[in-house]
């Protein structure tokens, strides 16, 4: 889906539109890293002969640039980082929440790829996103892994038509062609409201500007957060944070008209929330859509990519499953070590840190002597049913939405749930995403075969999906369900955040899901896990990010 829907972003965000400096070199109002931590402990430096070994459990966003990021540094010579490194994914793919599936086959989750076939074989079909489908212009750390690894982009986009939004009785907005960021640029026009998009849209680009800092040698050579609090703290997002984004918009000075038409509408296909029950930071993310694009056959290829470079060992699928962590404390002048034990009971061992890469109250992982559980406060995940459809209806039903027989439909709505409206939508979004090529459209009957895609909070009944393309026009359905990102409520207590180091040795990717939850932070995120990690072990801080690595001279200094 082009914009505002699928459109999750990246970005961190302030209070005023007004361009202050989200972070003032050098006055930083505590200490970052090293004895920040609420909670676990640094440990002591690493002193043994052997390098130190790391499992990371979960081969997602996080995950897999945690190894990769792990051996970049492992590799700058001289310094002494070297690390050896075990990945754990009890799924059968790299990608986690970032997959693919080809709905019109028969086992839409097999590669149908003949062994050895080229990405330009052109029998080949590419398949569709199941899970996270975009990333933006401003995600740093993405656009180089595309760049570094040759990997092609898709300009993000479905079919040609027109795009709606719907508030579950008529549309509140209507318009002709895509529904991209351009987006914007018309929706100014629409005098009803008023000066809304133009307030919304430098809140947004202010916040994306100012995100970019995040990759700063300025800000990285700060030091790793132990702390989210103190993150959200340092970039300003503590306040949208802290609000829901209703009532931050509004005291921002973007009215309600326009909050509950189109910027819900945002957040309702980004994060499956309308903007009454979602914090500030998560409506701004879903604004930030310049520049939306995904990886030509999946953005999963991205996360293969960093774990088949970073020279980690792999174990995949339902053996490497993990059971549970058990903590060894640590004897005098030694560090804690930590005993992974997988369900199948093969491939476990013992590693000096482990790297927790997983929505842990989801993982299903025990953690045995450490009190680290306790610490990491139960997050509820939104329940998401992504459906695909191949139909030869080239449009949905007016029927369906009360309107004339002879209405334009659009091929691309979005559901608002926050107007005064007696009925609600039946969905959140709903995204004609290419015709079939002929060859495979013939399987399901003559004529042109829609591949469509809609996100709902339940499963969408036989009937409904009757009523809404017409009887006989839905030739097959396939249905993923996904506990998909956080209930983004506001952050009201330190204690809403888990913390980045719950224990000597543990390091937890996924608690920054309950600021933003895109892959691009779940790789900030990682960054700042594994930067926190060389501190605790070998006092080493990056002098910057990844994404802005200069890889001819950083490595010498
Ligand atoms: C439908 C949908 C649409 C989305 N749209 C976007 C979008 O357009 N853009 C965007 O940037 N983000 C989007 N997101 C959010 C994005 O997918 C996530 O924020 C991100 O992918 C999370 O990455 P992660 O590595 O932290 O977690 P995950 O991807 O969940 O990875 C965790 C991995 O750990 C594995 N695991 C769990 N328990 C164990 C265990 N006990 N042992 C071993 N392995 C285990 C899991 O199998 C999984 O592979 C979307 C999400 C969904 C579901
Ligand atoms: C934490 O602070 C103490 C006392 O100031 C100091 O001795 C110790 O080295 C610090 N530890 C780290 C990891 O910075
Ligand atoms: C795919 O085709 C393009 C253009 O024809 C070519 O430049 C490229 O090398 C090909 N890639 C592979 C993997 O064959
Ligand atoms: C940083 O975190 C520590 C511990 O969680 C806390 O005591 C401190 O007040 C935080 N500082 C800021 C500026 O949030
Ligand atoms: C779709 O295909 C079915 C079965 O072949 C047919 O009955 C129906 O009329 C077609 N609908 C459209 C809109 O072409």
């Amino acid at each position: 889906m082009r914009l505002v829907v699928a459109a999750v972003a990246l970005l961190i965000l302030i209070a005023q539109v007004s361009s202050q400096l989200l972070f003032p070199v050098n006055q930083l109002p505590f200490r970052l890293g090293g004895n920040s931590t609420a909670a676990g402990g640094a440990g002591v430096h690493w002193v043994e002969k052997r390098v130190p070994r790391i499992a990371v459990i979960g081969a997602g966003a996080g995950g897999s640039s945690a190894a990769y990021f792990l051996s970049h540094f492992a590799q700058l010579k001289d310094l002494g980082l070297e690390t050896d490194v075990t990945v754990y994914e009890s799924s059968d793919h790299v990608g986690g929440r970032s997959n693919v599936l080809w709905p019109w086959n028969d086992d839409p989750l097999v590669d149908p790829r003949p062994l050895g076939a080229t990405q330009n074989d052109t029998e080949y079909e590419p398949p569709v996103e199941m899970g996270a489908s975009i990333f933006v212009s401003a995600n740093s750390n993405l656009q180089k892994a595309v760049r570094e690894f040759g990997l092609e982009l898709d300009a993000y986009g479905g079919e040609n038509g027109r795009t709606a939004v719907w508030d579950g009785e008529r549309w509140v907005y209507e318009e002709k062609g895509a529904f991209g960021w351009g987006w914007w640029s018309k929706v100014k026009a629409v005098w009803r409201y008023g000066r809304s998009p133009f307030k919304a849209r430098s809140l947004v680009k202010s916040t994306v500007d100012n995100f970019l800092r995040l990759y700063s040698a300025d800000f990285v050579s700060q030091g790793a957060f132990a702390s989210l609090a103190n993150f959200s703290t340092a970039t300003h997002l503590a306040g949208p944070a802290s609000h829901y984004a209703d009532e931050y918009l509004t005291h921002s000075g973007v009215g309600e008209l326009f909050t509950d038409e189109l910027i819900s509408a945002a957040t309702q296909v980004n994060y499956g929330s309308p903007i009454t029950q979602i914090h500030g930071v998560g409506a701004l993310v879903s604004l930030a859509a310049t520049g939306a694009t995904s990886v030509h056959g999946g953005n999963r290829r991205i996360f293969e990519e960093f774990v088949g470079r970073s020279g980690a060992r792999l174990r995949l699928g339902e053996t490497a499953r993990v059971q549970s962590i058990l903590k060894l404390d640590a004897t005098k002048g030694k560090r804690a070590q930590w005993v992974v034990k997988t369900t199948s009971g093969v491939g476990g061992g013992t590693y000096d840190a482990v790297i927790l890469a997983a929505p842990f109250h989801q993982s299903g992982i025990q953690v045995v002597n450490a009190v680290a559980a306790s610490l990491i406060p139960k997050q509820a995940y939104v329940k998401l049913f992504v459906t695909f459809l191949i139909t030869n209806a080239s449009t949905p039903q007016p029927s369906y939405f009360d309107l004339p027989p002879d209405t334009h439909m659009p091929n691309e709505i979005f559901g608002t749930f926050t107007t005064p409206s007696r009925h609600k939508p039946t969905f959140n979004s709903l995204n004609y995403l290419k015709p079939l090529p002929a060859a495979l459209g013939a399987r399901f009957g003559e004529g042109t075969f829609h591949v469509v895609k809609m996100f709902s909070s339940r499963s969408l009944e036989p009937e409904m999906l009757d009523a809404l393309y017409g009887r006989g026009n839905v030739a097959k359905v396939v249905e993923k369900v996904w506990l998909a990102y956080p209930e983004l409520r506001p952050v009201k207590s330190q204690g809403d955040f888990a913390p980045v180091r719950p224990d000597e040795g543990l390091y937890y990717v996924n608690g920054f899901e309950r600021l933003i939850s895109t892959m691009e932070t779940e790789t900030v995120s990682s960054f700042n896990v594994v930067s926190l990690l060389l501190n605790d072990l070998f006092d080493y801080t990056p002098p910057t990010s990844w994404a802005e690595w200069d890889d001819g001279e950083a490595a010498a200094s």
